[in-house]
């Protein structure tokens, strides 16, 4: 499956002009990651027994709308980090001019290939459009970061906080899930959807806190910046074991939606397994 992923985002280069801009997006792209997200709608689609081959050229604008907030929260005006995905930043590798410009590419053309999906019929691209728009602008994932950058060197309490990760992580994570519903035409089901992915996008956040304050750059493949940027954290808020202590807790709702929707087995369930237990 992630082949999959891999070769429509290679499709998806292959149709840019050469130009400064492809050498960005192709860099800030194929630098890895774990595509969890195109993974994620994907397998629900296959979840309900549909063949996701159909899907792929759509779930990849998961992928893209996701490296395009990477790009631009690495910025030396939002976080400032210098690596991303075990490579330079695309700011450092580029220029920050660029960096701007391929994630403002990113962000546009992944509603772009929702559009062009030769299998979705008008009705479910409207409804995937209108969820991944909401779940990522002005009332989703860019206020989680604006949240998030205004956090900085404040003392924020824990509803804050998980304001503030429900929005910048969460909502991309419900958006993967509720579109992988979308395309398997399972409305009755989007609810239970949108809340495991709010438990999962949760666990996401503060594995990412935890990860953050056990692991190294290295291995993490990225900056570690939580601390010289003074941000609230899971972790600076509540420590390490209270931290802990709260995965488990959500790891209990995400199980019981994992029941609801009948996830028994397959390859989503072992995605959901190998998320909970990621080291980077
Ligand atoms: C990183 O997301 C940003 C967070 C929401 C914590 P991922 O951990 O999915 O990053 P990649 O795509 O694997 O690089
Ligand atoms: C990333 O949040 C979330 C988005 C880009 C929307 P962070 O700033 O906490 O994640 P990392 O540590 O840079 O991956
Ligand atoms: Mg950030
Ligand atoms: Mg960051």
């Amino acid at each position: 499956m992630i082949n999959k992923i891999h070769d429509a985002i290679n499709q998806y280069i292959e149709t840019l002009e050469d130009s400064t801009l492809k050498d960005g997006i192709s860099y800030a792209l194929l630098a890895g990651g774990k595509r969890i997200r195109p993974l994620l709608m994907l397998q629900v689609i296959e979840h309900y027994g549909f063949d996701s081959n159909h899907y792929v050229d759509v779930a990849i604008a998961l992928e893209l709308l996701h490296t395009y907030s990477l790009v631009h929260d690495d910025l030396p005006s939002m976080d400032n980090d210098t690596l991303r995905r075990g490579k330079p930043t695309l700011h450092i590798a580029f220029d920050e001019a660029t960096a701007i410009l391929v994630g403002d590419a990113l962000l546009t053309d992944s509603f772009n290939l929702i559009a062009s999906s030769k299998k979705l019929s008008s009705d479910q691209k409207i409804k995937m459009i209108d969820i991944l728009s909401k779940k990522t602008g002005s009332k989703g994932m860019v206020f989680g970061q604006i949240l998030d950058i205004e956090s900085e060197k404040q003392t924020i309490d824990i509803n804050h906080l998980e304001l503030m990760y429900f929005h910048k992580t969460a909502n991309l994570i419900q958006a993967s899930f509720m579109m992988g519903a979308i395309a398997s035409n399972a409305f009755n089901d989007i609810d239970d959807w949108a809340n495991i992915g709010r438990s999962l996008g949760f666990y996401f956040q503060v594995q990412d806190d935890i990860l953050e304050y056990t692991s190294t750059p290295e291995t993490l493949g990225k900056s570690k910046s939580d601390d010289v940027r003074e941000k609230p954290t899971y972790v600076s808020l509540k420590g390490l074991d209270q931290s802990l202590q709260f995965l488990t807790f959500l790891n209990h709702s995400i199980l019981e939606y994992q029941k609801k929707l009948q996830i028994t087995d397959g390859p989503l369930l072992l995605t959901l397994e190998e998320i909970k237990k990621r080291k980077a």
